[in-house]
């Protein structure tokens, strides 16, 4: 049999198109997979990437953090994993800086570790907006230190369990605010904190109000009221639980000029934002950082939690694709749709 081409959709520089064409077949390292890409999703990191070079070790580079396909080579050391396997994955262009890592390719490097069996009932193009949501969702909930990839990253210690196929925990009577539950890191969050017993409040546009509750939300509000700040505290007083912090998953000054007020008036807790939040003039009850999606806690989540997460229905794969096109070509276009921003979906590209 012939070896297959690869192709790729390459960044030449910084704020320049893809370019797409032939790229090197990658080999599977040790405890790596490569995987035949069937789909692939855009992710804000991406544009950003494309627009500033950030994060970018070697030129040309392949962006790209999610893709769904088939294994097509197995390294060694590797033995969850066969050829011909359905599999959904987190590829890490950053920080392992090789373009074969990237995930806007025919075929990408995967590390066995980020990786998970798909059910044969979920199509590829569902799944592919799971895994780089996954690895966001845990970094937020469950890390305690800063990454050993980016030392100076103050990582917010929310410190909470991992996610269970078990039913709910309901001993542990913990809640957390999500800031942002229509957005893809602030619904998997919501879904996997509520996989670990926590009770989720969510704030979302009114619009995607059922969306947040199918990932879980025990109630939500919208950010457009103008009395968010009172009803979200009302609503974790009424529980009368351990209040942990806000995950923000938008993170911008509005966003945290609200999470601030509801932290004051609950007494503090901590603050996990996808960007850093302001660290000026802060009471000493309030803890705050930024997360950062990269994190070896994670592989447990892909190795026993996802494929029986999904299988079961417990782990959903939300908010639902956005499909653009099929082919290399159509990711330039979906990377300028992501950047001119969504509203509960993930853009995604079928191969
Ligand atoms: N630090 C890290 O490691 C890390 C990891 C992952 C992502 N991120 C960053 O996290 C951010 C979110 O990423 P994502 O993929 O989750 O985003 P996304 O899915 O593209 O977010 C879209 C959602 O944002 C919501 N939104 C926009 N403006 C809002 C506002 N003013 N108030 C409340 N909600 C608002 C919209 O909600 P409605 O339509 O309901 O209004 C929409 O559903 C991005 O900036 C990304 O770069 C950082």
């Amino acid at each position: 049999m012939s070896t297959p081409q690869n192709q790729a959709a390459w960044l030449n520089k910084a704020d320049s198109p893809l370019e797409v064409r032939d790229a090197p077949l990658p080999t599977a390292g040790p405890g790596e997979i490569v995987v035949m890409n069937a789909a692939i999703a855009i992710n804000p990191v991406d544009w950003h990437m494309q627009d500033h070079g950030i994060f970018v070790q070697q030129w040309p580079t392949i962006l790209g953090c999610d893709v769904a396909g088939e294994v097509f080579e197995v390294g060694s050391g590797v033995d969850r994993f066969q050829k011909g396997d359905r599999v959904i994955g987190h590829s890490t262009p950053f920080p392992n800086g090789r373009p074969s890592d990237g995930a806007f390719a025919l075929y990408t490097i995967v590390s066995a570790d980020k990786a998970s069996i798909l059910p044969n009932h979920i199509s590829f193009t569902d799944a592919v907006v799971v895994p780089f949501a996954v690895e966001s969702a845990v970094c937020a909930l469950s890390v305690k230190e800063p990454g050993p990839c980016m030392p100076g990253v103050f990582t917010p210690a929310l410190g909470l369990p991992l996610p269970s196929l078990e039913g709910h925990i309901s001993s542990i009577k913990k809640t957390l605010v999500v800031y942002g539950a229509s957005a893809s890191t602030g619904a998997m969050v919501t879904q996997l904190a509520t996989a670990a017993g926590i009770t989720v409040i969510a704030i979302s546009g009114s619009h995607n109000f059922d969306l947040a509750k199918q990932c879980g939300a025990a109630q939500v509000f919208d950010h457009k009221d103008a009395s968010l700040v009172e009803k979200i505290v009302a609503a974790v007083k009424n529980l009368n639980a351990d209040f942990v912090g806000i995950f923000d998953a938008i993170s911008i000054p509005e966003t945290f000029e609200r999470d601030l007020e509801i932290l004051k008036a609950l007494g503090g807790g901590h603050l996990a934002g996808t960007h850093p939040p302001p660290t000026e003039n802060l009471p000493s009850n309030i803890h705050v950082g930024m997360i950062f999606a990269y994190s070896d806690i994670t592989a447990p989540v892909y190795r026993d939690f996802v494929t029986g997460a999904l299988q079961s229905g417990k782990l959903k794969c939300l908010p639902p694709p956005t499909m653009v096109g099929k082919g290399l070509e159509y990711i330039d276009e979906a990377l300028k749709m992501c950047k001119a921003g969504v509203s509960a979906t993930k853009l995604v590209v079928e191969l």
